[in-house]
């Protein structure tokens, strides 16, 4: 196990769901912008660095059939399927270092909140945008939610690369639309303010 992981797999062994800094109980602006996406409800959707957050089970209670959940922390997917119970069984989990994952097969929507950020290494982040760039399917969406550049510079003790809506925009203008970018403000359990970068994206067919 590497250091990254035992990071994440100490961050999931002792701090509860509802105090990490990222809990959000309804992920609403991921859900609105898959909803804007308007994806079958057969369609293949990741969730990058998903962690123990609900987004997957509100995609499997919403119908969709092909949920892919990635993390680097076991601890955080086997927190996520206890408390999912069944409807956990619906969802593949994988246990992996998005700078290194690569899937075998395509996905109409890739998603990733907060965890992209923490690539900080110029070959991790080129890593994780050619896989990202071969998995996704022409036509396919991608959503990036990332630390703004108004946002913090840590989270959870890591350094992170923070992206203004325009750096975010310019990593995917090459081979994808544009069909969104905003900053919003998450407030953390504890009371502060994190400013995100939030993008959506088509594939150029
Ligand atoms: C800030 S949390 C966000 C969790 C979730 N996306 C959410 O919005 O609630 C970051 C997540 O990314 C995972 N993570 C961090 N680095 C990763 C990496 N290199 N590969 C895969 N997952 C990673 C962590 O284990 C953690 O679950």
């Amino acid at each position: 196990m590497n250091e990254n992981q035992q990071h994440w797999d100490k961050v999931y062994s002792e701090k509860p769901p509802t105090e990490v800094s990222w809990y959000e109980p309804m992920p609403e602006i991921s859900l609105n912008l898959i909803d804007e996406c308007k994806p079958a409800k057969d369609a293949s959707i990741i969730d990058i660095g998903g962690g123990d957050s609900f987004l997957a089970e509100f995609l499997v209670s919403k119908g969709y059939e092909d949920v892919t959940v990635v993390d680097i922390s076991q601890n955080a997917i086997e927190r996520a399927k206890e408390r999912m119970c069944e409807k956990a069984d619906q969802v593949t989990w994988i246990v992996a270092d998005a700078a290194e994952f690569k899937p075998d097969k395509k996905f109409d929507l890739w998603h990733d909140r907060a965890a992209f950020h923490f690539l900080t290494d110029k070959v991790q982040q080129e890593n994780y945008l050619n896989t990202l760039f071969e998995a996704v399917k022409p036509g396919g969406f991608v959503i990036m939610s990332t630390f703004s550049d108004k946002g913090p510079e840590t989270c959870s003790g890591l350094k992170v690369q923070r992206y203004s809506v325009g750096e975010m925009q310019k990593l995917f203008e090459e081979e994808f639309n544009v069909l969104s970018g905003k900053t919003v403000d998450h407030t953390t359990p504890s009371g502060d303010t994190q400013n995100f970068t939030v993008c959506s994206f088509q594939r150029k067919e």
